[in-house]
């Protein structure tokens, strides 16, 4: 699985869905996992707690763009939204606790196969849904 350092190098031709606004937020979500993944100390939990805010607003303005355009797939797109948001929130708050190291492999690992899979199926599809009827 590419780090999310080698997903900012490839974004272009591996991660760019041709929505402007989508593509923007999917390069500042991938420097916020890199700026986590390379926190030191208490930085950690403060970069992990933006990456956490960045994405509530991300996935909030997805799913708005899926209700404004009547996405029929927005249920399922939503509830995998909510099941990564979940899991988030609860390795930062472990993070917060002082528990860094689960918080640390989540991030390193699920986290960025989690996006290279979601990008490449689920907001692809929404783009091509939002060209049609966005
Ligand atoms: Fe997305
Ligand atoms: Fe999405």
């Amino acid at each position: 699985m590419p780090t999310p350092q080698e997903m900012l190098e490839r974004f272009q031709d591996s991660y760019a869905l041709g929505d402007e606004a989508i593509d923007h937020t999917h390069r500042e979500f991938l420097e916020l996992c890199l700026a986590a993944a390379n926190a030191k100390g208490p930085e950690f939990v403060e970069t992990f707690q933006a990456l956490f805010d960045h994405t509530n607003h991300h996935f909030a303005d997805e799913e708005a763009k899926m209700q404004a355009s009547a996405y029929p797939a927005f249920g399922e797109h939503r509830a995998n939204h909510q099941r990564i948001l979940g899991d988030m929130d609860r390795f930062c708050q472990r993070a917060a606790a002082g528990r860094a190291q689960m918080a640390r492999a989540w991030l390193n690992d699920s986290l960025p196969a989690w996006f290279d899979l979601h990008a490449k199926t689920m907001d692809s599809a929404l783009v091509v849904h939002l060209r049609q009827h966005g």
